[in-house]
């Protein structure tokens, strides 16, 4: 998103972009939250100041974050609507260096929108005939704007719940359908582990989850790390000011 700054002081007209990243898929439970929540903390963790706008109205993040410690790097603004949006991500343009969006997993009116504030939307997909529908209902949406709108919005599909052993046929089946149409699809899956549960559980993230209790959660941080890496390369912070000195300079 790109915001011209009006405001007197030393980054007065510097031409900053907070990336935004939008999870969509209008099919329920194709391992949005989850992503969201691996990606905001693992971009945390690394130093990024992150805003996550929960526009679920079950709020399953709003809910990790009341039992988590709290994270000076890691902002959650709950009860996100299509109304309140615009505002919400101008409220925390300088607190903030990503901004990561969890849609509800139903069409909403708020998908359009998110999606037109958006750097780059993400669309997870299970190895899943239903989940693939779900993922192309905003594949489509995304074409719309483009051919109608002149939006042209990066995306991408992220492969979610992977399994780490085996391959499975409807996994290979989605992957042959998303590269017979042209759909970029991330290098990292997030892979089926216990520990991307146990946080919504316990709270914290997979830094201060205790690696004698939860299994393979050394694969799980890999995992997560691999996967922000991926997301940083492709939405890179894009200032004019370096990213160390920009918010110190409108504090
Ligand atoms: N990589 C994973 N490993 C293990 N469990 C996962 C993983 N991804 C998702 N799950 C589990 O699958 C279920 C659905 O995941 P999640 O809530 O992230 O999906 P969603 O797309 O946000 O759903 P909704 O559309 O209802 O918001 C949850 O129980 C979650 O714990
Ligand atoms: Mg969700």
């Amino acid at each position: 998103m790109r915001v011209q700054c009006q405001s007197s002081g030393l980054a007065a007209k510097q031409d900053l972009e907070m990336p935004v990243i939008t999870f969509a898929n209008t099919k329920g439970g194709a391992g949005k939250t989850t992503a969201v929540l691996l990606l905001a903390t693992e971009l945390a963790h690394q130093g990024y100041r992150v805003t996550i706008l929960d526009a679920d109205p079950q709020r399953w993040i709003s809910r990790w974050h009341q039992l988590s410690p709290l994270d000076s790097k890691l902002n959650v603004i709950s009860y996100v609507t299509q109304a309140s949006i615009e505002r919400q991500i101008a409220e925390n343009l300088y607190k903030t260096d990503y901004f990561v969006i969890d849609l509800p997993g139903a069409q909403s009116p708020l998908l359009a929108k998110a999606i037109g504030l958006s750097d780059h939307v993400l669309i997870p997909i299970q190895g899943c005939a239903m989940d693939a529908q779900g993922g192309a209902n905003v594949l489509e949406l995304l074409r719309f704007l483009d051919e109608k709108g002149g939006i042209k919005v990066p995306h991408s599909v992220v492969l979610t719940r992977v399994n780490s052993m085996v391959t499975t046929r409807a996994l290979l089946a989605v992957k042959m359908l998303l590269a017979e149409r042209n759909v970029e699809v991330l290098g990292t899956p997030i892979i089926e582990r216990a520990a991307f549960r146990d946080i919504f559980d316990l709270g914290g993230t997979l830094h201060t989850l205790d690696e004698n209790r939860i299994s393979n959660l050394d694969k799980a941080r890999q995992n997560a790390r691999a996967f922000a890496a991926e997301m940083i390369r492709r939405v890179p912070i894009r200032g004019t000011v370096p990213l160390s000195e920009r918010y110190t300079r409108v504090a």
